[in-house]
């Protein structure tokens, strides 16, 4: 099968030096994308800037900002049998992007934040897309209620959400937990493990809603 992954977190930039961005190492996407490839299917992984190399064999698109990863799933998508939305992307960019460097002139600085475009929300309907979709929550409370109204909204097979409030896994570590939630209402949790066994077991669950 294809897989469209994406991963990493997305740079809002604010000036020719300065960007927003998130702690996401891009290692669960990676993680997928490895794990996709070792049970035969073919992989385009839309990468943010990570500091990770790119498993062998993935096609990769490298983008920087949310609206380059829109674009770039824009033009995937179509092709792809799963698509895996793990990316941290950032809801928000800055509105004007300054032409040159902000010097500190002041005292205080007020930067307008305007929202980028939902990747993940967009499936559906942007992209009409029909082949299974695989969101991705981080949350640091309600985990259950969040992730459901997540996956409801997105129109998502299988959500599978983390708590970020957990300094042990998610962000930058290598071990995660996550709680699988599917459109059919069970519900999963996969005990803490490498990101890499996480990765196997997801991508055999979701191999398991295509048959
Ligand atoms: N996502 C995306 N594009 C965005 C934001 C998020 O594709 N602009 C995807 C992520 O890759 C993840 C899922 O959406 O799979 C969950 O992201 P999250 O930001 O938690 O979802 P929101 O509905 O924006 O939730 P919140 O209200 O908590 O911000």
């Amino acid at each position: 099968m294809r897989f469209l992954i994406t991963a990493g977190p997305t740079r809002e930039p604010i000036d020719p030096v300065r960007y927003l961005s998130n702690r996401s190492s891009g290692k669960m996407g990676y993680a997928l994308a490895d794990a996709a490839l070792a049970r035969g299917h073919e992989v385009i992984l839309v990468s943010g800037p990570v500091s990770i190399r790119a498993p062998e064999g993935v096609t990769l698109v490298p983008v920087e900002t949310a609206r380059e990863m829109y674009d770039a799933v824009a033009e995937t998508i179509a092709g792809a049998d799963v698509a895996i939305f793990c990316a941290a992307v950032a809801d928000y960019r800055v509105a004007e992007v300054a032409d040159e460097k902000i010097k500190k002139t002041d005292e205080s600085l007020t930067l307008t934040l305007v929202r980028n475009p939902d990747i993940l929300g967009s499936a559906r309907n942007a992209f009409d897309f029909r082949g299974i979709l695989v969101g991705f929550a981080a949350e640091t409370e309600k985990l259950a209620e969040h992730a459901l109204d997540k996956l409801r909204r997105k129109g998502c097979d299988l959500l599978a959400a983390n708590d970020v409030s957990r300094t042990d896994i998610a962000f930058d570590r290598d071990e995660n937990e996550v709680e699988l939630f599917y459109k059919d209402g069970r519900r999963e949790g996969l005990p803490l493990a490498s990101k890499g066994q996480i990765a196997k077991e997801i991508i055999r669950r979701v191999e398991g809603l295509v048959e």
